[in-house]
């Protein structure tokens, strides 16, 4: 068979797509390096790991993964709109709230329709954004965070989404109650406005805005969410939408049948289920960010500071501090991708992770 040239037919879209950069895994890090010990604070996962309730409920189901799962995930939509004080008929479930994101993009964006979304934004948005056609109207941050004045000035007749991540990853900046509600109000009912909440339980600031509360008043507004972050369950892979029923209706229409696996749901219905896990997850993100604040400060450094469970932290150069950490055993997130080339972006790890990262970055500093 002849070679083929397959970037030449592949849709333009993907032609120049950049791949998502994950967190480097801890086995590959052991694999290059050959060094035990491993730890990683680079993707925002939750230190103290999954619920046990969760864990108990993916136990008791594991005998039955030879069935598919109820495609509906009836049961998993019935634990989240008790928990959230809305109905069934809102929720859109994904694989991971990032295949939220992306049904959300295929059902409304075509060919040349603009997408808006900020400067040093979350990396999914420009990716799915790409991959169908759409054009990306990218707004200049302030202070790291989103400019929403530029963001309102940017939309046109031609604009279908608009990305807003609350708070922002990885920049962990956040957007007050008052401006989001008023950008909201400004924007045409014809544009669907996401409001990307993935960090939403770990927020503790008073000014901090519940979106899911303005959905009677925007039917153009989709609040999503996951199951990754504070519920610890990133590798079963499940997040939500939430909307007006009709916007979830069209946005379900592209959903692959069983988008969300059956571990996925007993689990996720039975972490809701556990206040103390949540509790305590909060609890530990506050006390860890403090602890990265201030040795951060020791230091000499500068960070943005965050309402998420990360921290970026301005090292200068990012890329010889990333190797030198991960020589040291510690993985974080260089984010160069995200054009903050002097920046890198640590997670919240247990105490004693923390003062690993702290070490070995002084230690990195010393060096460079
Ligand atoms: C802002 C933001 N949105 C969405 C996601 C997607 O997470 P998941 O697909 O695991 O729900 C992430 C993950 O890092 C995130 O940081």
């Amino acid at each position: 068979m002849d070679a083929c040239d397959f970037l030449s037919i592949a849709v333009p879209g993907v032609r120049s797509l950049q791949p998502y950069q994950p967190g480097k895994p801890i086995e590959q890090l052991q694999r290059q390096l050959g060094i035990a010990d491993i730890i990683k604070l680079a993707s925002n996962e939750n230190p103290l790991g999954p619920s046990p309730l969760a864990l108990a409920a993916v136990r008791a189901a594991l005998s039955d993964v030879h069935r598919y799962p109820d495609g509906s995930g009836f049961e998993l939509k019935k634990a989240l709109s008790a928990h959230l004080g809305i109905n069934n008929a809102q929720i859109t479930l994904g694989n991971g709230s990032n295949d939220v994101l992306e049904l959300i993009a295929r059902a409304f964006v075509q060919s040349n329709d603009e997408v808006i979304f900020s400067e040093h934004a979350f990396a999914v948005y420009p990716l799915v954004t790409q991959a169908i056609g759409g054009r990306a109207a990218i707004t200049p941050a302030v202070n790291y965070g989103h400019d929403l004045t530029a963001m309102h000035r940017a939309i046109t007749d031609g604009t279908r989404v608009i990305f807003i991540a609350n708070p922002n990853n990885p920049t962990g900046t956040w957007l007050r109650r008052d401006e989001l509600y008023a950008f909201l109000r400004s924007v045409p009912s014809r544009v669907v406005v996401v409001v990307d909440e993935a960090y939403f339980e770990f927020v503790t600031a008073p000014a901090y805005p519940d979106c899911l509360k303005w959905l009677p008043e925007f039917p153009n507004l989709v609040v999503t969410r996951t199951f990754s972050k504070i519920y610890g369950l990133a590798g079963l892979r499940v997040g939500y939408g939430v909307s007006h029923p009709d916007l979830a209706d069209i946005i379900n229409r592209v959903r692959q049948p069983f988008n969300v696996n059956s571990l996925a749901l007993v689990a996720a219905a039975a972490a809701l289920e556990d206040r103390k896990h949540v509790e305590a997850s909060v609890v530990q993100n506050r006390n860890g960010l403090q602890q990265l604040e201030t040795g951060i400060k020791n230091l000499g450094l500068d960070y943005i500071p965050s309402a998420g469970n990360f921290l970026c932290v301005h090292v200068g150069d990012a890329a010889q501090i990333y190797e030198t950490l991960l020589r040291k055993g510690v993985i974080v997130r260089p984010i160069a991708n995200y054009g903050l080339p002097e920046h890198l972006r640590v997670t919240v790890g247990l105490e004693a992770e923390n003062t690993r990262f702290l070490d070995a970055l002084a230690e990195g500093l010393l060096r460079h």
